[in-house]
């Protein structure tokens, strides 16, 4: 068993630290050192790369936090503690011994069934998945019971990435499989959740299950408007692992793709396609893509950075149609021109999945308002979480559609419903444009966004409003960003500007 042995004085304060030709991360805080796994569990990327504050490792890939002396996770996304050494540190020296073992240590606790209760969630998406492992790890002992036409849950972002670049089958990317949930104790049952009754769900496939608690995150379905041709063969959306599938098989054998829609599927869509050889062309009603989310000059710079890519954007368009008898052949604009396509790409964003499910008090979006907890005023023991939630955050009440919120929300209900107290952070997400680009905080409108480096190079922009920073997005700055999250964790939300 390998004994790292190590100056103190080598070690940087308060600073991840991973000793060259070690899998150890060293954090030291005065004499005091802790030793961790040095990779985070969510894509095994190095936490040597992370930010520490306020005794919190932050990951600055995705935002995963971790307790930075025991290693406990606190913040998704990935799952699993970060496995710890002891480390002895006496005269100056700090030695380690370098167990092997696997990096992360998930803490599901092993159930004995001894609480009558019944959890029942619907869906098997993002929330969903954080849910049950959450359950769990809080100590419930009753049952669980995950409804879902969608079979396991999935890590639906790589859908118009890897998936749709042609490098990852849907099939890869299972968060939890059979055997997981399995080992979780919780039985999925292939059905779709029709109605939500106080004490039980009924299902579209016909039969009641009984619930203590349920938590409801059925995710979003893609808007199809009721345009001519919307519905010609060649026409695809994309939100599930089966609808990646058969967009990927179709771009086998077509020329000329059209995204109609430039936000981040339809941009990261058109980049994955791009990289296959297709002729990607992106048809939006703005001039420049995203620009509602992140400003003007960093939306120019992701659009010129595709054009290099070769995707060619048709901006300021109104759509009327899709062209084309049995299958697609266009897509029709309002000013009589047709832009050509074998394969369009209605990306036009989500509405809630509640529709069709009755019994639910719905907001005019289609949302359901929470509190804090994500749960329902007026119906105890239900909880909505994930795209359909409408709920508080540090910055106002929003409906947040990114993954790293839904895995939140999931966790949150499972304590909530546990009697435990919730923990809030601050949004984020991320996307992949050719560059990574992070966002952090939520903001829907604001005074300024003041940019300190090149939108097209590496850069960090600050979104303030009323004299804060309300939100802040970077490519190519991660640990400044990891930083800001940290400082904006510490504040409850925004910080002066
Ligand atoms: C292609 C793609 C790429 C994305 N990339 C990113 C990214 O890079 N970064 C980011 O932050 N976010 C990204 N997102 C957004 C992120 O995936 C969503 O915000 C997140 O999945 C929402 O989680 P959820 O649990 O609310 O819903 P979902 O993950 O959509 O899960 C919903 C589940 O409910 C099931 N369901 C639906 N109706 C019912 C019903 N009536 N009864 C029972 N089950 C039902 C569905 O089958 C599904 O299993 C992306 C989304 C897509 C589609
Ligand atoms: S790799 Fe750490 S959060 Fe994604």
């Amino acid at each position: 068993m390998p004994t790292l042995d190590i100056a103190l004085a080598d070690i940087p304060e308060a600073t991840p630290f991973q000793p060259e030709g070690w899998d150890v991360l060293l954090l030291r805080f005065g004499e005091e050192v802790s030793a961790l796994a040095p990779t985070c569990p969510h894509f095994g990327l190095p936490l040597a790369k992370g930010v520490v504050r306020d005794g919190t490792l932050i990951c600055p890939f995705h935002h995963a936090c971790f307790d930075a002396r025991t290693g406990a996770q606190s913040q998704p996304p990935g799952h699993g503690d970060l496995r710890r050494f002891e480390a002895v540190v006496r005269d100056g020296r700090v030695q380690v011994e370098v167990t092997d073992g696997p990096d992360h240590v998930a803490t599901a606790h092993a159930r004995q069934g001894i609480d009558a209760r019944r959890f029942v969630i619907a869906g098997s998406g993002a929330a969903a998945d954080a849910c049950a492992h959450a359950l769990r790890e809080g100590g419930f002992e009753g049952a669980i019971e995950m409804i879902s036409p969608s079979g396991p849950p999935l890590d639906r972002t790589m859908l118009s990435k890897a998936v749709l670049a042609g490098e990852k089958s849907p099939d890869d990317l299972v968060l939890s499989d059979a055997e997981a949930l399995a080992d979780l104790d919780v039985t999925v049952i292939d059905g779709t959740v029709a109605g939500v009754e106080p004490g039980h769900v009924t299902l579209t496939e016909g039969g009641r299950h009984a619930w203590d608690g349920l938590l409801l995150a059925p995710g979003g379905v893609p808007i199809r408007p009721d345009w001519p041709g919307a519905g010609l063969a060649g026409v695809h959306v994309l939100r599930s692992g089966a609808e990646a599938a058969a967009l990927s098989a179709a771009a086998e054998t077509a020329r000329r793709v059209v995204f109609v829609g430039g936000g981040f599927i339809g941009m990261e869509g058109a980049l994955s396609l791009a990289k296959r050889g297709l002729d990607v062309t992106v048809v939006l009603r703005e001039e420049v893509p995203l620009a509602h989310v992140f400003g003007k000059d960093i939306g120019g710079a992701i659009r010129t950075e595709h054009e290099e890519a070769g995707v060619r954007f048709v901006a300021g368009a109104e759509v009327k149609g899709i062209a084309g008898d049995a299958h697609a052949e266009g897509v029709a604009l309002a000013d009589g021109s047709t832009v050509p396509a074998d394969l369009v790409v209605l990306a036009l964003g989500v509405r809630p999945a509640t529709a069709s499910i009755t019994g639910l008090p719905l907001a005019e979006d289609g949302s359901v308002a929470t509190g804090a907890d994500l749960s329902v005023p007026g119906h105890p023991g239900l909880y909505v979480a994930g795209d359909c939630a409408t709920a508080p955050t540090p910055f106002g009440t929003a409906r947040i559609e990114h993954w790293r919120v839904a895995l939140q929300h999931g966790r949150a209900v499972a304590r909530a419903f546990l009697g435990a107290d919730g923990s809030s952070d601050i949004p984020f997400f991320w996307t992949a444009l050719g560059r990574q680009y992070r966002y952090l905080g939520h903001a829907e409108d604001w005074d300024e966004i003041r940019l300190d480096g090149d939108p097209s190079g590496a850069f960090l922009a600050h979104v303030v409003k009323d004299g804060e920073i309300r939100a802040a997005i970077t490519a190519g700055r991660d640990a400044d960003l990891a930083e800001l999250h940290l400082r904006m964790k510490a504040a409850g939300g925004p910080i002066p500007a």
